[in-house]
């Protein structure tokens, strides 16, 4: 068996923060909606507080790792593997297409386009077995959409994402590229499969997981993010059925709409279809 190597949180981490801090977000929430919410946060943590008789031992814990988390730069690696989940699920609940899934801190858009067809930029001698990934994107008429666009990006077998690989020299586009669909809505990508992935766990984040003797692996995944014209953006993630982690993921991302079941092909090629159907953009709070 290999070993996994483990992608240091001080150096994931800070790159997943720098990128996050390159683009200033904003919401257009009302001061209302942000009183109501902040109330609501404090007063049902304050609920917790009084459930467990928290001590103020573990409340100055808190409040030194809150510090730490933030000098360390986790906090994308910690809100997207405990908090994400929520809002996805959230504001993915009135749709009825394809399910999302969480984003996780290692997107980055304008991967290089490949069109309908093509191989994911990888190295020479990437480890990993072949895995064809292919199928159609529709509207929920059933109708192929012609010029979709399919972005995947995944880890390597040793649980890398590329540009934020800590120094590891792994090339800036590897394993990431943007895909546009055929006349007929179908698109085709050979890469390789992915390896089970310990978030990185060597900082505040894993001190978290330890604290309560969890552990810090995700399943298997391929990320995606699949859109056309008028169409709802889902960002996605797929998993392999019966994998190690897909009935216990760290991120509480797994659906069980979202699991693929490759089958050798004709060329003796793990292979599998997926499709994905887009709802029509319906109510602008939720375009993602
Ligand atoms: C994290 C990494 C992922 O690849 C993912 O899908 C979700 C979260 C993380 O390290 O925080
Ligand atoms: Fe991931």
């Amino acid at each position: 068996m290999s070993t996994t190597a483990i992608p240091s949180a001080a150096g994931s981490g800070s790159a997943a923060t720098d990128k996050f801090k390159g683009n200033r977000v904003s919401s257009d929430t009302s001061k209302e909606r942000a009183a109501a919410i902040y109330k609501d946060v404090l007063t049902k943590l304050g609920e917790v507080i009084f459930e467990h008789e928290v001590t103020y031992a573990e409340y100055r814990v808190l409040k030194q790792w809150l510090i730490e988390i933030g000098d360390g730069g986790e906090w994308p690696l910690w809100l997207d593997v405990f908090l994400e989940h929520f809002i996805e699920d959230s504001n993915s609940r009135i749709f009825t297409g394809t399910k999302g899934s969480i984003e996780g801190p290692y997107y980055v858009p304008d991967a290089p386009n490949l069109g309908s067809k093509g191989t994911m930029p990888m190295r020479e001698d990437e480890k990993g077995t072949a895995l064809v990934f292919k199928g159609q994107v529709r509207d929920l008429d059933g109708a192929g959409i012609e010029g979709a666009t399919v972005e995947l990006w995944h880890a390597d077998s040793d649980g890398y994402y590329s540009q934020f690989d800590a120094g590891l020299g792994i090339p800036e586009w590897n394993l990431r590229a943007t895909f546009s669909t055929d006349a007929e809505g179908n698109y085709e990508i050979t890469t390789i499969q992915p390896a089970p992935y310990q978030i990185p766990h060597d900082g505040p984040t894993g001190e978290f997981i330890a604290s309560y003797d969890g552990h810090p692996w995700r399943p298997a995944h391929l990320h995606l993010k699949v859109t056309a014209p008028g169409k709802r953006l889902i960002t996605t993630q797929l998993y392999f059925q019966g994998g190690q982690w897909v009935d216990d993921d760290v991120a509480g991302a797994v659906k069980p709409e979202l699991t693929l079941d490759p089958k050798p092909n004709a060329a003796g090629v793990d292979e599998v279809t997926y499709d994905f159907v887009l709802d029509p953009v319906s109510d602008a709070r939720y375009v993602a």
